[in-house]
């Protein structure tokens, strides 16, 4: 070994140390870290995720109520320019039946994923809400950006958490990518957000054109300065039918160091194994789990819906049932010897 490995390798233990110690890190360590391979901090975050959360998962079921959409993210398949896309909204009385079955299958949280559809008022998403919440589940929303007052009333209908990503927090960055949508307002969302009481989940994407890996160490400070609950790091995946369709497609390792560094930083919160991670690589959720993450979002939205649900391309899961979903995750969860929760899995939840 030469002197220089071994100062490189000096120089990331100590980082590590100091994250696992103290959970604190400033930007040019965060940047060492995610030039670093990765394997010992997928071990300490392995560590930390085991000593604050336990060995259980949670599992959310992923209900797709609606693929139409006002925004043009330059990213995503569900843009409102993407005209290939055969729209869809499930109606109330076909969500509340994939929520029957969350409930049977022994699930303790739905989400609510959906592009931002107006059609999907407040009122109506009120009603929606307060039916659901006569089975005793959690519900995570993630429709996008509303109103405070809508938020509010959203919440005093009964929804628990909320899913909203900054999705970059490079301004110039964030302002190419989303035509007519204001980073401020996001970010004053997401305050809004914590300030009425949700449990509040952000993240970003990895691997957007011009993103660097100081605006990624950005991002991981933008979540601990807002105290987000949750934070899920979704993999770009360029999809054909959207302005980044030639994007870098190799985007998987550095998600992971970017959940990893955040689970050091953060260690009580919920990460997810997203979904986006397994579509690039078998097993990614796995390796997720094995990197820091406690949560799986196994998709409970009814087979001929899914296909249509295309943020991006090879989505995992699209031909598949919500039974078969369930059991797949169950056993591979089981496999590396964690244990699926029974509880709502609240970030502040005792282990
Ligand atoms: N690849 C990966 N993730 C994507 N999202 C949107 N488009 C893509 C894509 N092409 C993510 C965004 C959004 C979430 C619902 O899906 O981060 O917040
Ligand atoms: Fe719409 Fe969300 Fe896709 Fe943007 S990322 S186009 S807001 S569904
Ligand atoms: Fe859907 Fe494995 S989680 S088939």
């Amino acid at each position: 070994m030469n002197k220089f490995y071994n100062n490189k390798q000096n120089l990331l233990c100590n980082i590590l140390d100091k994250a696992e110690n103290t959970h604190n890190l400033n930007k040019n360590e965060i940047v060492e870290l995610l030039n670093s391979d990765g394997n010992l901090l997928y071990k300490s975050a392995d560590k930390v995720r085991k000593k604050y959360k336990g060995d259980f998962v949670h599992l959310r079921g992923l209900i797709e109520f609606s693929n139409i959409c006002r925004c043009n993210c330059y990213y995503c398949g569900l843009r409102s320019e993407n005209q290939k896309l055969d729209r869809y909204r499930l109606t109330e009385n076909e969500i509340l039946e994939c929520v029957n079955f969350a409930v049977n299958s022994g699930y303790k949280t739905v989400v609510l994923q959906s592009g931002e559809d107006m059609y999907w008022t407040c009122e109506r998403l009120c009603s929606l809400i307060k039916k659901i919440k006569e089975h005793d589940i959690a519900i995570t929303l993630s429709i996008g950006e509303r109103s405070f007052d809508e938020y509010k009333k959203l919440k005093e209908a009964g929804s628990d958490r909320f899913l909203l990503r900054i999705e970059t927090t490079d301004k110039n960055l964030y302002k190419q990518l989303h035509p007519n949508m204001s980073f401020e307002n996001r970010v004053q969302c997401l305050k809004n957000l914590k300030k009425l009481g949700y449990e509040t989940g952000t993240g970003c994407l990895v691997g957007l054109p011009n993103q660097t890996i100081k605006s990624l160490a950005d991002d991981i400070l933008f979540f601990k300065e807002l105290d987000a609950d949750m934070v899920g790091i979704g993999p770009l995946i360029p999809h054909p039918e959207t302005p980044l369709a030639n994007a870098n497609k190799d985007n998987l390792d550095m998600a992971l160091k970017v959940m990893a560094i955040v689970r050091l930083l953060m260690p009580d919160i919920n990460i997810p194994a997203t979904t986006a991670m397994e579509s690039i690589r078998e097993n990614g959720r796995i390796i997720a789990l094995n990197s820091g993450a406690n949560v799986v979002m196994p998709n409970i939205t009814k087979g001929e819906y899914r296909k249509k649900y295309e943020i991006y391309p090879n989505k995992i899961c699209i031909n598949d049932s919500p039974e078969k979903c369930i059991n797949c995750i169950k056993s591979k969860i089981e496999s590396i010897g964690r244990k699926i929760s029974t509880t709502k899995g609240y970030r502040k939840d005792a282990l």
